[in-house]
């Protein structure tokens, strides 16, 4: 058996292989509650094979939605519509998975085919936005933000344990908290949007206090025996990066010591003014370092879409777990496409039966 079909265990929950699948933003919700896009989309990304099946970036306030058609938990209408996708994920041999966020100074966009840029005030779907600082993202993201009081960060952090217990109840298994890419979590770590000078900003400690009380009141919410990840950006690539991995190891320690089962390994996109050296799988190494220096499992994503590259990263000890995002929209079966790569005997054993009996007897074409 090849490293990236061995099954993972965390906590009580345990995965069918090491694929998961990020989670991507479908921008098709309306006032939050996920419809019959997300019905169908989901449990078909299940069915493709994968361990883990990680629902989009999901808000956890209205204010904290990237765009008015992001999904939300913040009632439970929005809840109640999750949990059939939940079930359905599940009943496909995948784990089900939700990732819990709040885009801070990135919210209130509009869809990336619509413009990607955020919607002027005026037009009846802006709504204020904040963070950290009173700074702006800058280029199509311009809103200046308002900088949030310590209300304001206490009732994000209430946020986060009320849309964890709805993500509970409503049947997830994986929860994700979203603190990379720039959004809420990432700015307060993130010096390019956090100039604070009380007790969230300034120094290492204070610039991950939020994320680890966040971590911390959720941690209390969440099952104990239910995996508790979270994605961060734990380098800029702006230049500064041997500082910010460093910093950003040390935080994966402390998230360690605070409860988290998982780190997915991700950049930060907290400037404009980063250098990212995109290619196959090249936030891989930086993972494997993150998991070794911090002594945590890790995920990572990005441009990992060659089931041998795949596999290495597993047998390499770079990952627990490979992310697969992009490949997976353009073949949900990726997977099958994968073990048949990597000469898995029974190459169809990751599809159910009603596909694979076929594939299995008459060969895939
Ligand atoms: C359509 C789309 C939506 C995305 N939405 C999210 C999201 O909701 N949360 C997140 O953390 N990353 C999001 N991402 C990033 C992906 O999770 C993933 O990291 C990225 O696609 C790189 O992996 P890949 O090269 O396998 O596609 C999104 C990416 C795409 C393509």
């Amino acid at each position: 058996m090849t490293a990236l079909f061995q099954p993972l265990k965390l906590k009580d929950v345990t995965l069918r292989n090491r694929i998961a699948i990020p989670p991507m933003c479908q921008y098709m919700a309306t006032d939050g509650v996920a419809n019959d896009w997300h019905q169908v989309h989901y449990p078909a990304l299940a069915r493709g094979g994968a361990g883990l099946v990680i629902v989009e970036a999901t808000a956890v306030s209205p204010e904290g939605r990237i765009s008015p058609a992001c999904l939300g938990l913040w009632n439970d209408t929005q809840a109640a519509a999750l949990a059939p996708i939940a079930a359905s994920i599940k009943a496909a041999g995948a784990v089900p998975g939700i990732q819990i966020g709040h885009a801070g100074r990135k919210a209130n966009a509009n869809r990336p085919w619509e413009g990607d840029d955020h919607i002027p005030e005026g037009d009846p779907r802006a709504w204020g936005t904040i963070s950290p600082s009173a700074i702006a993202f800058g280029a199509n993201l311009p809103k200046v933000p308002k900088a949030m009081t310590l209300d304001d960060i206490a009732r994000v952090r209430a946020d986060f344990v009320a849309a964890a217990r709805r993500a509970r109840d409503a049947g997830f298994e994986w929860l994700e908290l979203h603190f990379a890419h720039g959004y809420l979590g990432q700015s307060f770590f993130s010096v390019h949007a956090n100039q604070r000078d009380d007790a969230y900003g300034g120094s290492l400690e204070n610039r991950s206090r939020f994320l680890l009380e966040t971590l911390a009141a959720v941690r209390e919410e969440w099952p104990e025996h239910l995996p508790l990840t979270a994605r961060f950006g734990v380098i800029e690539y702006d230049g500064r990066d041997e500082e910010t991995l460093a910093e950003s190891i040390e935080l994966a320690r402390n998230f360690k010591q605070g409860g988290l089962d998982l780190l997915s390994v991700s950049v930060g996109f907290s400037t404009l003014q980063a250098n990212i050296p995109w290619g196959p799988a090249f936030l891989a190494p930086i993972a494997g370092r993150v998991r070794a220096e911090a002594g945590l499992p890790v995920a990572s994503a990005w441009g990992i879409d060659d089931p041998q590259v795949a596999d290495s990263t597993v047998a390499k000890g770079q990952l627990d777990l490979v992310m697969v995002g992009r490949a997976h929209l353009a073949n949900p079966h990726w997977p099958m496409q994968a073990a048949r790569a990597l000469k898995i005997d029974r190459p169809t054993w990751v599809l159910p039966a009603p596909y694979a009996h076929w594939l299995e007897r008459y060969g895939a074409r």
